[in-house]
């Protein structure tokens, strides 16, 4: 990404928002100096999901830490930088808190702006700065982004005019996000946590076309998802195949073996579990890719984002870069790195704001439900 620049410029960026406390510097909005990620996911792996107290005392234990290790690996101080850029929502208050208050303290303390960044666009940006690192074309505006994660599904176009980034939410989820619905699924059949990777692996070993869902049907917005439906689905069609002896077998294995080899999930998965996951992935990544072209067509956008933890899904990947030639256009993805939550992302989305002088006072908040 190219901005109407000032050379040099060193942001630290800190995220916090739900299980991974994440610190980075970048420079210029385009120079990934460091990005550093602590994963929750052991503490959150026996609950099957997110406990909000847990995670909170899990980023007061990491925060300091982590900061210091993105600016050692970065090779700057704190008196390099020129802005510090946080998450101040959407996402968990407790979680979003700790990154905030400790960002206004550094603010503070070396004098310089404090620049809130909203969660959902950071993501887009996680984007635009790699494929700003990239040397090549560059990404060509009005974009139709995807930002679809454990917290969010949403379709959005994204306007850019010099340094300034305007966005328009198109489609929105009703009920689960997309990578909720991976790992309830994942959950009720004892595969693990977080559900989504795994369910990508066994994916491959299994019939996609086997086991039929019936498309949500979305009343009002149709660029909007719901994906409560297919869970619902899976549990009746596990009741229906009378699969909960082979699920508890699974369930009770887990417990010794929380972080199991595909191998393992291999031997211990029969057919009619492969077939199901297969098609439980092939429903939600057509439906992911069906509205997000919908949208696109309507608003008749030159690229296509798609970003947020759900955006590793090797299938996903595949689908939005093998689209029939009349919705083909060029389609950016993160590194698998930078798609789930990180504060790189969050560093890169301050830059054009630090460059139009956008900064917050301290007394601003953590805002769980923050709209983009
Ligand atoms: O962006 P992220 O790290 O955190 C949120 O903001 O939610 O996304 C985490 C979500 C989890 O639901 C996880 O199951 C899902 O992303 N996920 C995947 C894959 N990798 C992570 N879903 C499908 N396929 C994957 N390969
Ligand atoms: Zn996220």
């Amino acid at each position: 990404m190219h901005y109407n620049s000032d050379v040099g410029v060193r942001i630290l960026g800190i995220e916090s928002s739900c299980d991974e406390t994440a610190a980075a510097v970048v420079e210029d909005g385009a120079r990934l100096l460091s990005s550093v990620v602590a994963s929750q996911v052991a503490t959150h792996r026996p609950y099957g999901g997110i406990v909000p107290e847990l995670a909170s005392r899990e980023h007061l234990r990491a925060i300091v830490p982590i900061v210091g290790q993105a600016l050692v690996e970065a090779g700057s101080s704190l008196r390099d930088l020129r802005a510090i850029a946080v998450t101040h929502g959407p996402g968990l208050v407790g979680s979003l808190l700790v990154g905030l208050t400790y960002a206004k303290a550094l603010a503070l303390s070396l004098r310089i702006p404090l620049i809130p960044v909203n969660h959902l666009e950071g993501h887009i940006h996680a984007v635009l700065l790699e494929e700003g690192t990239r040397q090549g074309a560059e990404i060509e505006f009005p974009a139709l982004a995807l930002v679809v994660s454990g917290g969010h599904t949403m379709t959005l176009v994204a306007r850019r005019s010099g340094n300034r980034f305007q966005y328009t939410v198109l489609g929105k989820t009703r009920d689960d996000a997309a990578g909720e619905a991976f790992d309830k699924v994942a959950k009720l059949l004892a595969l693990g946590y977080p559900g989504g990777p795994i369910i990508d692996r066994l994916a491959p070993h299994g019939d996609a076309a086997a086991v039929r869902f019936t498309p949500p049907k979305i009343k009002g917005n149709p660029l909007d998802f719901s994906f409560s439906g297919i869970k619902t689905a899976v549990l009746r069609y596990v009741q229906a195949q009378a699969m909960a002896e082979e699920i508890e077998r699974r369930r009770e294995a887990l417990r010794t073996q929380p972080a199991a080899p595909l191998e393992w999930y291999l031997r211990m998965c029969d057919r009619r579990t492969l077939d199901l996951v297969a098609s439980f992935q092939a429903a939600v990544v057509e439906d992911l890719v069906s509205r997000s072209v919908a949208a696109a067509r309507q608003h008749d956008v030159r690229s296509l984002i798609v970003s947020g933890g759900v955006a590793c899904n090797s299938l996903l990947r595949r689908r939005f870069r093998r689209l029939p030639p009349a919705d083909a256009m060029p389609v950016y993805f993160p590194s698998p790195a930078l798609s789930t939550d990180n504060a790189a992302m969050i560093a890169a989305a301050a830059y054009p704001k630090y460059l139009e002088n956008e900064s917050a006072g301290l007394d601003v908040p953590a805002d769980a439900g923050l709209a983009l």
